[in-house]
């Protein structure tokens, strides 16, 4: 918790959120990952950890995972807690080249990202670089407060399949999965 809030006071925009996500949203988003894929799945904006930690109970191998987080200080606090996941400190707006060295497929991209507050150029290209990075059956799980939903949040060429609110979880939040 105080990482998160040193985290807020320093970039409000970028964190994007008053309060760590619940267990149960973070949860709700690892249930909706593909067990059993050959390849990896990528978490951007990891923040606390909270979803990278349901990931691992869920039974994603450690190895399979590649979390992006831009603050340092939120990339300290991961290194520390999950010593055998592969962190990448970095913005996810340049995610392309941040996976280049990535050889395997990628069949899930989970994100806590604030999408609604970055610049909305950013927030298109970090949508067309999951596009182009997820395999064919791949999945991209994604998180917010809004109530209303938009096509300006939807990746090109996906097809929206989950929308569900999660009450348990301060403000109350929505997963939406796209595959
Ligand atoms: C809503 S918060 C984290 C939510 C997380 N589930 C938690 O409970 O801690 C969003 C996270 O995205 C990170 N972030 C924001 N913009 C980013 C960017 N462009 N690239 C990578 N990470 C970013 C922030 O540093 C912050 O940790």
């Amino acid at each position: 918790m105080y990482s998160f809030l040193k985290a807020l006071l320093h970039n409000p925009r970028e964190t994007g959120a008053i309060f760590p996500s619940s267990r149960f949203l973070a949860k709700e988003m690892a249930a909706h990952v593909l067990q059993n894929q050959e390849g990896v799945v990528v978490e951007l904006g990891a923040g606390t950890g909270v979803v990278t930690k349901a990931l691992l109970q869920s039974g994603i191998q450690p190895q399979n995972i590649i979390v992006v987080e831009s603050s340092k200080s939120m990339v300290k606090k991961l290194q520390r807690c999950f010593p055998t996941i592969q962190i990448i400190e970095g913005d996810a707006a340049e995610l392309t080249t941040l996976l280049a060295h990535e050889k395997r497929e990628i069949h899930t991209i989970l994100s806590s990202l604030p999408l609604r507050s970055l610049p909305k150029a950013t927030t298109q290209s970090i949508l067309k670089q999951i596009n182009t990075l997820l395999s064919s059956r791949g999945r991209y799980i994604q998180f917010t407060y809004s109530f209303t939903q938009d096509q300006f949040f939807s990746p090109p060429h996906f097809q929206h399949i989950v929308s569900k609110r999660i009450w348990m979880n301060l403000p109350p939040a929505r997963v939406d999965v796209w595959a």
